[in-house]
């Protein structure tokens, strides 16, 4: 496996691959890889000839006083991970290959983006969505692999997909929990001990929301204040959004039908944490 940092040498090298038959699978990450990564890597190596995972922590879609500075980072770790999953290439450019001075354009996908992270996080889809679109055009993809983890991202880069006419499969992959529940994200490592415990309670609640749409409850209201009670078992846990949304519209609803998503952010310490869960055929 190699490390590429120069977008010219990926792209020569993909187009070379390309000639050679091989499908191109790719996996855009910011680095610090975990199971969740990893299950996006296999999926890919299994699905493609040729697997690509970038390692970008992508300062244009960090707000001012966000994490950026204190992101985890560790190249060596990620390369045993990515080689483990079958990747062949990782990409990681610096901030100015991806950014050269005079930098002035950007892909902004609107209204689905004013949504839950997206007001919580102004800016932060636009950043997202322009890297990701960079991304696509130098590694020119088949397929590119993203996790359920940051569903409403993953909606809105299918919204880019298909209004810029690009040509790359999205492949929408579960969420891999640690042991206990805790959705994994890179982000965990910034947990206190204490935090980290704390931090349970979303998946927790998550969990019991599930136990009492099965048991038959469709109010959202109802499901939206038993997450609230339970959460707030945790003083320490503040609460940035509890959302209940039909997943296709991507719109809040008042009964629960059809593919429905609860999603949930919240600050435990000074690191934010979202998760979520999507119920089907309800
Ligand atoms: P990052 O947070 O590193 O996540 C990279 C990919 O891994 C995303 O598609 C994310 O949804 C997925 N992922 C993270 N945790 C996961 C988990 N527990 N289970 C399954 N998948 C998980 O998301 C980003 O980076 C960036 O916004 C990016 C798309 C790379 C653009 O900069």
């Amino acid at each position: 496996m190699k490390i590429i940092t120069s977008i010219d040498e990926l792209k020569t090298i993909i187009r070379k691959e390309k000639q050679n038959g091989k499908q191109i699978g790719f996996v855009p990450t910011m680095g610090y890889l975990h199971d969740g990564h990893l299950s996006l890597i296999e999926k890919a190596s299994i699905e493609n000839q040729f697997v690509v995972v970038s390692i970008f922590v992508n300062p244009t879609q960090f707000g001012i006083n966000e994490d950026f500075d204190v992101y985890p980072r560790d190249l060596e770790r990620d390369q045993k991970i990515a080689e483990t999953g079958g990747a062949n290439i990782i990409f990681h450019p610096t901030t100015k290959e991806m950014y050269p001075t005079g930098y002035s354009t950007y892909v902004e996908v609107e209204k689905i983006t004013e949504k839950l992270c997206g007001a919580s996080r102004p800016g932060h889809f636009r950043g997202v969505t322009t890297v990701v679109a960079k991304l696509f055009h130098i590694v020119t993809p088949h397929r590119a692999y993203f996790g359920l983890k940051d569903a409403q991202q993953v909606v809105v880069i299918q919204k880019m997909v298909r209004d810029l006419n690009m040509d790359v499969q999205i492949v929408p992959c579960p969420i891999v929990r640690e042991a206990d529940g805790l959705a994994m994200s890179s982000r965990n490592v910034n947990l206190s001990i204490q935090d980290r415990k704390s931090a349970l309670i979303l998946s927790k609640s998550l969990l019991r929301a599930k136990e009492i749409v099965v048991a038959g409850e469709r109010n959202a209201e109802i499901i939206l204040t038993q997450i609230k009670e339970i959460i707030a078992t945790e003083p320490t846990v503040t609460i940035d959004y509890i959302e209940i949304l039909d997943f296709e519209r991507f719109e809040k609803i008042d009964v629960l039908k059809g593919r429905v998503l609860i999603a949930i952010a919240a600050k435990i310490g000074k690191v934010r944490l979202i998760d979520n869960i999507i119920l089907e055929d309800l």
